[in-house]
């Protein structure tokens, strides 16, 4: 069993092919981060018309990589949501005309179910499992119960953990998209030369918030910018003690997740995913908190935790493993939480 999968619900035209044996066939993925890089975050408009443009160039690569011929698709996966609603409307529509002309059957697929189940393609990690969301948009701790069923446990009561990384990197300077530049500085920086705030730390039940982390950054920066700008060593110091606050609150807030979670479920697994999965800080920060509990943390390598079109295949795989399919009239979503 074979299925194409389709994403561009943010600034990645991507496609794929997985199969049902857990082998990616082929992951073709087009960036637009050198488009939007001039405007320091995502300009939808130019998103949409650059989806327009790649997204048939984008799908002809994949099935040609996979040294496939239309036929041997069996089914066509597409993010239908959320995301952009512009980006969405072009991998929805591509999707549906290549099932309809195939005379295959179509999958709309949640954009964040595609992270929620990429370890399921990486690993093959059984249900359930507690996971760890955290991209751009979305930051949750969910309890992973099966394909399609999803309790959550915790979420951000303001920005994503992405968005906190971005918006730091834009406070000093760094370029779009934030995460892994802010990673990268954090390396030779000083965690310790400020303390900035840890919100939620030591309350109960495994919410994030990072809006006042955020304003701290903007302050410290702004206190010691000479002439409105900073010296490498003082940006190095900030990611490094932006990085050091995010990872000790996510060790307090995923040690109540652990004790929760085991409550409920005998399974000891963590799947960490999105894009913020990509840092290695974090990864250690979640390997640290997730030991004392008996947890194994899992995480996706790191082209398969920001967004790709492998794992919107794979949603695919699943839903089709069930024999659930979508109606061609199925409509693009801009918003589409994982919990009905
Ligand atoms: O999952 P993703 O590719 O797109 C969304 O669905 O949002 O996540 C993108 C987010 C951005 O905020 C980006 O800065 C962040 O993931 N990110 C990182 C790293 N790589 C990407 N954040 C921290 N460290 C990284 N290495
Ligand atoms: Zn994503």
């Amino acid at each position: 069993m074979k299925v194409l999968g389709i994403e561009s619900s943010c600034d990645e035209t991507a496609a794929a092919i997985v199969s049902d044996d857990r082998t990616i066939l082929s992951n073709v993925l087009l960036s637009q981060h050198d488009a939007h890089r001039p405007y320091g975050g995502v300009v939808p408009e130019i998103a949409a018309r650059s989806h327009i443009v790649h997204m048939d160039d984008i799908v002809g690569d994949a099935l040609a990589k996979a040294q496939l011929q239309w036929s041997d698709i069996d089914a066509v996966a597409a993010t239908t949501g959320p995301g952009l609603i512009g980006g969405v409307i072009v991998g929805t529509m591509t999707g549906k005309a290549i099932a309809s002309a195939l005379g295959k059957p179509f999958i709309a697929v949640n954009h964040l179910e595609g992270h929620a189940l990429t370890a399921r393609l990486t690993h093959a990690v059984e249900f359930p499992y507690l996971l760890l969301l955290a991209s751009g948009g979305h930051c949750q701790v969910l309890a992973v119960e099966d394909v399609g069923k999803y309790r959550k446990m915790g979420g951000t009561l303001d920005v994503a953990m992405g968005e906190a990384f971005d918006k730091t990197a834009k406070i000093i300077g760094l370029p779009y998209p934030g995460g892994p530049e802010v990673e990268k500085r954090a390396r030779t920086g000083n965690p310790k030369r400020f303390t900035f705030p840890l919100p939620l730390k030591g309350r109960e039940g495994c919410d994030f918030s990072f809006s006042g982390l955020k304003t701290a950054v903007r302050l410290a920066a702004d206190e010691i910018a000479v002439d409105g700008a900073l010296s490498d060593v003082d940006i190095a110091d900030i990611c490094a003690s932006f990085q050091y606050a995010i990872g000790q609150v996510l060790e307090d807030r995923m040690r109540n997740a652990f004790a929760d979670f085991t409550v409920r479920y005998a399974s000891r697994t963590l799947v960490v995913a999105g894009g913020v999965a990509a840092n290695q800080y974090v990864r250690t920060c979640l390997e640290k908190a997730a030991a004392p509990f008996g947890f194994t943390l899992i995480a996706p390598p790191v082209h398969l935790c920001t967004d790709n079109a492998a794992m919107i295949a794979w949603v695919g795989v699943e839903w089709m493993k069930r024999g659930q399919y979508s109606a061609l009239d199925t409509e693009p979503r801009a918003r589409w939480p994982l919990m009905q």
